[in-house]
């Protein structure tokens, strides 16, 4: 069966053909379990990272979370979490999952654009937000992501492979992320190439990982 993920140029009901999706088209996909991007479980970089020490107890940010299967495993190491989706059926399944684990997370219920918060975070967790979101406002959500994070601070991003045209999910080919996530803001490995990590996804498709450091405003 071909993912969900793969198909909105084929639900005629609500997805736009441009592309890119509101928060009505993502609740129909909910509505409509056409949620083929959903592990049903955490993904296995984050024990990875967690294992490796990459990943410490932090306050960590989880934008476009969906059900937040990661937050409830960030929320259950003893991170301080906040996560972020505009979908109804995505923050209610999260609430609900939360709260029947006696888990705490702050779960905020809004675009990711109009997400707005005092305290810089000292990590992000990335997974299948950047490719949900249409490439014309990457540059937007990139500065967004740098002003989250506090200087020094950590973006684990996870990004997607479709190599397909269009989307979402919008391809996140590595030398365009190079060019969006750069110096002097952001400090990719010395060898990315060797430190990428292949995650395999249900969709058939793959995600490329890698930890970026928010630079120091000086540098
Ligand atoms: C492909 S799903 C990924 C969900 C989750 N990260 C995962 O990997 O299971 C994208 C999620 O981002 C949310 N989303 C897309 N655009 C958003 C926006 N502009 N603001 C807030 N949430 C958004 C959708 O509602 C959906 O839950």
């Amino acid at each position: 069966m071909e993912s969900s993920i793969s198909s909105t140029r084929r639900c005629g009901a609500c997805c736009r053909d441009h592309g890119q999706l509101s928060n009505a088209d993502w609740q129909h996909r909910y509505d409509n379990a056409m949620t083929g991007w959903d592990r049903g479980r955490p993904s296995p970089i984050l024990s990875r990272w967690v294992e490796s020490g990459d990943l410490q107890p932090c306050e960590i940010l989880v934008p476009g979370c969906g059900r937040g299967h990661e937050v409830i495993a960030f929320a259950e190491a003893g991170f301080t979490v906040t996560a972020v989706d505009f979908a109804d059926a995505a923050v209610q399944s999260l609430e609900k999952e939360l709260d029947r684990r006696g888990l705490q997370a702050n779960v905020v219920q809004t675009d990711v654009f109009a997400f707005c918060q005092s305290k810089s975070f000292d990590a992000i967790y990335e997974q299948t937000s950047l490719c949900a979101i249409d490439p014309s406002q990457w540059e937007t959500y990139q500065q967004l992501m740098a002003c989250w994070l506090r200087p020094g601070g950590k973006l684990f991003a996870c990004f997607m492979q479709s190599d397909k045209a269009g989307g979402p999910p919008f391809t996140c080919d590595i030398s365009a992320m190079r060019r969006l996530f750069e110096e002097p803001t952001w400090q990719w490995p010395d060898d990315p190439v060797a430190a990428a990590e292949r995650v395999e996804h249900p969709s058939g498709m793959h995600e490329l990982a890698y930890i970026l450091t928010r630079k120091e405003s000086e540098q």
